[in-house]
């Protein structure tokens, strides 16, 4: 009985999961960035800082949610044990949680990434000794930064699209 539970709740906040994390990537990817290219540098920037912390939110704790729930799902239907064969990983169903598992991993990778760069790079506060030089040094590695990041969201929007299209050919049985 309580396997059940269990196993229904990870159903239920995998679910919610693949939604906080498709519908946070597609706010950030067609939404946000589209907007922020059209105001001015100075409001883009505090308007990215303000909404980007949300989203990283929305993400990171997603990305937790759908692995945890993923896994736990992946024990109860014995995937641990039948997931010992190629045969198994070549099946459709096998290449379909396969990409779903592959596009999670590199998702983590991506999201670490960006975190990372927005602590280190984008929001980095200047000592209050700092000059016109560190001043023209920051903005140079943010603008090239932001630059790769732009990229990383449509690298970033593909893969979730790529994994929930893995679940729900999976969900579907085709
Ligand atoms: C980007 C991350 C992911 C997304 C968007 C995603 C999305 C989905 C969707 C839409 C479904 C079908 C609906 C459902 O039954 O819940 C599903 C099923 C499933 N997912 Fe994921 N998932 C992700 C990551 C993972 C990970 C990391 C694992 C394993 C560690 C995993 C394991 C499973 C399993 C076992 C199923 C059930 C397949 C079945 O019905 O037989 N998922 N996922």
């Amino acid at each position: 009985m309580l396997s059940l539970i269990i196993l229904k709740l990870a159903v239920v906040l995998h679910v919610f999961g693949a939604i906080g994390l498709v519908g946070g990537v597609a706010f950030n990817t067609l939404v946000m960035m589209r907007a922020l290219k059209q105001i001015p540098p100075a409001q883009s920037a505090v308007v990215a800082e303000k909404v980007g912390q949300g989203l990283m939110w929305i993400g990171t704790i997603s990305l937790a949610v759908l692995g945890l729930s993923g896994l736990v799902r992946l024990y109860f239907y014995g995937i641990f044990e039948s997931g010992r064969t190629l045969a198994f990983w070549t099946s459709p169903y096998g290449w379909r949680l396969a990409l779903m598992i592959t596009a999670w991993l590199i998702l983590v990778v991506t999201g670490a990434l960006s975190a990372y760069w927005y602590r280190t790079v984008l929001t980095r506060k200047l000592p209050f000794a700092a000059g016109l030089r560190d001043l023209e040094e920051r903005r140079a590695a943010q603008a090239r930064i932001s630059a790769i990041q732009d990229r990383l969201a449509y690298v970033n929007f593909a893969l979730t699209i790529a994994a929930a299209l893995g679940g729900a050919l999976l969900r579907a049985g085709v």
